[in-house]
């Protein structure tokens, strides 16, 4: 199954994408993580990014259609994925029609405010990715998953925070309709409990937990 997952800053993409991806036994592609990953290792791709991110704009459409139709090419992928903040932008997912078949469209539905506390608590791991929240870590500094020491993104700043809900509602929120028309669209209330979150996503693809 080829899934997408959309939603704002903050809305959980990531923790359900992991979620989802060990329940299905499927590659997470999350294009944050990437071009998170192509900042600390100093590459060509993570030097174009940097300033974009660090303001809270989105990276060019060029730049990351490239990353995830090479990522898309690789094995792990023939079986299903989760696509995990691609694409942004309408032209992001009409690049993509070219490149991949989608199957199901998830979006996972937010309160602005509810996301600025979200983002301005959350620590993440930049060695697996796992996410936590301040309010779980009970002063632990460091993954469960992996052991590394864990980070606060520069992006998750206040005034960072803000300009990326504009970005989204302006560039992101016209492919809940675009999905929405072509019937691919499920939207899930993402301000309930994580576990029931997961559980309403595995019911909206249809699969066994
Ligand atoms: P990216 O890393 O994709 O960031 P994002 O979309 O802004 O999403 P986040 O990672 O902030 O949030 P999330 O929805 O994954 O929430 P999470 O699960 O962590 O992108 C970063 C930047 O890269 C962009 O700004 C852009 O510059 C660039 N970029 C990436 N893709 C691009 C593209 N396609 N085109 C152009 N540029 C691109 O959860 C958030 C917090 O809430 C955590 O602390 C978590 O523990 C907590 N939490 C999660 N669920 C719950 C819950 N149910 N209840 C309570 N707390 C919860
Ligand atoms: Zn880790």
């Amino acid at each position: 199954m080829n899934i997408i997952f959309l939603g704002p800053p903050g809305a959980g993409k990531g923790t359900q994408a992991q979620r989802i991806c060990d329940a299905l036994k499927i590659p997470q592609i999350s294009t944050g993580d990437i071009l998170r990953r192509a900042i600390k290792d100093g590459t060509e791709t993570g030097l174009k990014a940097k300033s974009f991110i660090d303001a809270g704009k989105l990276v060019p459409d060029e730049v990351i259609i490239d990353i995830v139709k090479e990522r898309l090419a690789m094995d792990d992928c023939k079986g299903g994925y989760i696509l995990d903040g691609f694409p942004r932008t309408v032209p992001q997912a009409e690049a993509l029609s070219t490149f991949a078949t989608i199957d199901s469209v998830i979006e996972l539905a937010v309160d602005d405010q509810v996301l600025v506390d979200r983002l301005s608590g959350r620590r993440v791991c930049l060695k697996c990715g796992a996410t936590y929240h301040v309010s779980m870590l009970n002063g632990k500094t460091t993954c469960d998953k992996c052991g590394e020491e864990l980070i606060q993104r520069d992006d998750d700043k206040a005034e960072t925070v803000l300009n990326r809900l504009q970005v989204y509602h302006a560039q992101t929120a016209p492919l809940i309709g675009y999905y929405g028309q072509k019937g691919l669209l499920k939207t899930i209330p993402g301000d309930q409990g994580i576990d029931g979150i997961f559980t309403a996503i595995m019911n909206a693809l249809g699969a066994k937990a």
